[in-house]
C-alpha cells in the first residue's frame, strides 16, 4: 500500500514577528519545514504533497531542489480545510500521514509505528498526555477508546481537564480523507474546518481509531514563536549530543554544543565546549576540537589537534595536524599530514605537503606547498593583482623568511630559502638563497631627536 505524506505549511507565523514565512526559520540550521521533507523522503513515500499559502514563492523557492508536490491554500479556513485542498491531487489509495510544518522534529521511528497501527484500522493520531494541555485539542476517550478530538475553545470544563492531547499528526487511508473532507463544517467556537472531526467521522462510520505516543516528547512540540523555537533548538541539539556521545564522542558540555547537519565520527574524539558545526563534517579517531572552534563542509583526519577558536570552511585536513589557535582555513584549504597552521594564519585553496609549517600570521592563498617547508611569520602570498588570481608554488624544504612578501605567479625551489623582509617577484631557484631588501645603514653616535624647549 503507498504512503502519501501532506505537509500542512499555510500558517502565517504571525507570533515569529518576522517577514520570513515561520516554516522557513532555522532549526538547527535548517528550515523548519526542510526537516519534515527531510523525514518525509526517509519513509519513501509516493508523493509529498506541501500546502503552501503566506510567503508561498518564498517557500516554493526554497525548496525547488526537493520533490515536493505544491498546493496553495490561498485562504486559511483550517486545517481540515487546508488537507481538502489536496484531494484534486490525492491518490484514491493508499495512506496519507498529515503532518505539521512547524513540528519539525517528528521522527521516522514514530511515524513508522502511526503507520503500522493505522493500516489495520484505517485512522490513527499521534497523541501524548501532558500535565498542562492548555490550548491543545483534547482526546476524547470512552472505555479507553478513542471518540473524538475536542479543540480546546470548544471543550466543556469536564473535557478541559482531559491530558491527553492531539499532536497534529494524523495517519488516515486516503479512500477515507475523499469521502469525509467535503463534509467538514465550521460550525464551531473558531469558525474554521477543523482536520479533527475526521476521528469523529471515523466513528460514526464503525471505524477503530488507533493511536501511538511518540519516542521523545520534543518531537511533537511546535513552534509558534522565537520563544518556542530556542527552546526546541536546545532539546534537538542535547538529542544530537546524547547520539554522539553515545558513539563515543567526548562532548565537554552538551549544552553547549551544536550541530546544523551532520557529523562523522571515528573513536575518542573530543569536543569542548561552544563548538558549532555546520554542514557534513567528518572528525578522525582521537581528534579534539578546542573551545570555541566553527566546522563547516570539513573533514579532520585522526590524531589531528584543533586548538581554540579556529574556524574550518570546506578544508580537508590530513592527520596529527596540529592547527590554531585562531586559525582560518578556507575553502579549498588542503592539509597534509603533521602540518602546522599557527595562530592568525588564514589559508585558501591552497595545499599544504608532509610536515609543513605555517605558524604564524600568515595569509597563504592559491599556493601550493610541498612537504617539509617552513613558512616563517608574517609571510603573504600576493595572489591577487586587483584583477586576477595567480598561484604561488612553494617546493619542498623551503625555508621563507618572516614578514615576505611573495608576489604570484612565483615559484620558490625545493631547499630554496628567501631572506626575512623580501618582495619576491621573480622565481627562486632549486637550493639557492633570495632575498629583496635594502641595504642597512648604520650611523654611528647618533643623537636622538630631542624635546624642543617651549
Ligand atoms: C491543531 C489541532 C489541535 C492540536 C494542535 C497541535 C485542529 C482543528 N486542531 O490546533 O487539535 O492539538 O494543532 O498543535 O486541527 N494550517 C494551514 N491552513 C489552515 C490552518 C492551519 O496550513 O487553514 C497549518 C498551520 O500553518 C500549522 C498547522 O496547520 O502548521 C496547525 O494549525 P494551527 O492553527 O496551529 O492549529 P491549532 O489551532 O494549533
Ligand atoms: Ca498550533
Amino acid at each position: 500500500m503507498s504512503t502519501s505524506v501532506i505537509i500542512l505549511a499555510a500558517g502565517k507565523g504571525t507570533r515569529m514577528r518576522s517577514s520570513l514565512p515561520k516554516v522557513l526559520q532555522p532549526l538547527a540550521g535548517r528550515p523548519l519545514l526542510g526537516h519534515v521533507i527531510e523525514t518525509a523522503k526517509k519513509l519513501n513515500a509516493k508523493n509529498i504533497i506541501t500546502i503552501f499559502g503566506h510567503g508561498g514563492n518564498l517557500v516554493q523557492q526554497a525548496f525547488a531542489q526537493e520533490n515536493v508536490q505544491w498546493v496553495e491554500q490561498a485562504e486559511q479556513l483550517g486545517t481540515g480545510h487546508a488537507v481538502k485542498v489536496t484531494l484534486p491531487v490525492l491518490p484514491t489509495d493508499g495512506v496519507s500521514l498529515i503532518l505539521s510544518g512547524d513540528v519539525p522534529c517528528i521522527s521516522q521511528d514514530t511515524l513508522e509505528k502511526l503507520l503500522a497501527v493505522s493500516r489495520e484500522t484505517g485512522i490513527g493520531l499521534v497523541t501524548l498526555t501532558l500535565a498542562d494541555a492548555t490550548g491543545y485539542g483534547r482526546i476524547v476517550r470512552e472505555n479507553n477508546k478513542i471518540q473524538a478530538i475536542v479543540e480546546h475553545k470548544d471543550a466543556s470544563d469536564a473535557q478541559r481537564q482531559i491530558k491527553e492531547i492531539n499532536t497534529g499528526i494524523y495517519c488516515v487511508s486516503n479512500a477515507k480523507l475523499h469521502q469525509w473532507l467535503p463534509k467538514l463544517s465550521n460550525n464551531n467556537a473558531q469558525g474554521e474546518y477543523y482536520l479533527t472531526d475526521i476521528v469523529a467521522m471515523a466513528i460514526a462510520d464503525g471505524l477503530e481509531v488507533s493511536s501511538v505516543e511518540p519516542e521523545r516528547a520534543f518531537e511533537v512540540e511546535g513552534v509558534n514563536d522565537r520563544i518556542q523555537l530556542a527552546a526546541l533548538e536546545r532539546e534537538f541539539q542535547a538529542y544530537q549530543a546524547k547520539l554522539l556521545m553515545q558513539q563515543g564522542v567526548h562532548i565537554i558540555d552538551p549544552s553547549r554544543f551544536d550541530l546544523r547537519g551532520k557529523l562523522t565520527v571515528g573513536q575518542d574524539v573530543r569536543i569542548d565546549i561552544n563548538v558549532i558545526i555546520e554542514g557534513n563534517c567528518e572528525l578522525g579517531d582521537n581528534v579534539e576540537i578546542g573551545a570555541g572552534c566553527v566546522i563547516k563542509n570539513s573533514k579532520i583526519a585522526s590524531g589531528t589537534k584543533v586548538q581554540p577558536y579556529s574556524i574550518f570552511d570546506n578544508a580537508v585536513v590530513g592527520e596529527d595536524t596540529q592547527i590554531g589557535p585562531f586559525a582560518r582555513l578556507r575553502p579549498g584549504a588542503k592539509l597534509a599530514n603533521e602540518v602546522h597552521i599557527g595562530n592568525f594564519v588564514e589559508v585558501k585553496n591552497s595545499t599544504i605537503g608532509l610536515g609543513s609549517k605555517a605558524n604564524h600570521f600568515t595569509y597563504l592563498g592559491d599556493a601550493e606547498v610541498g612537504a617539509g617547508s617552513n613558512i616563517g611569520a608574517g609571510t603573504i602570498t600576493c595572489n591577487y593583482d586587483g584583477a586576477n588570481k595567480f598561484k604561488t608554488i612553494i617546493g619542498d624544504s623551503a625555508f621563507i623568511g618572516s614578514n615576505s612578501s611573495l608576489v604570484a605567479p612565483v615559484s620558490i625551489g625545493n631547499g630554496a630559502t628567501v631572506g626575512a623582509g623580501s618582495v619576491i617577484t621573480r622565481d627562486v631557484a632549486e637550493n639557492s638563497l633570495a632575498f629583496e631588501r635594502s641595504k642597512q645603514v648604520a650611523k654611528e653616535n647618533y643623537q636622538r631627536p630631542q624635546k624642543l624647549k617651549k
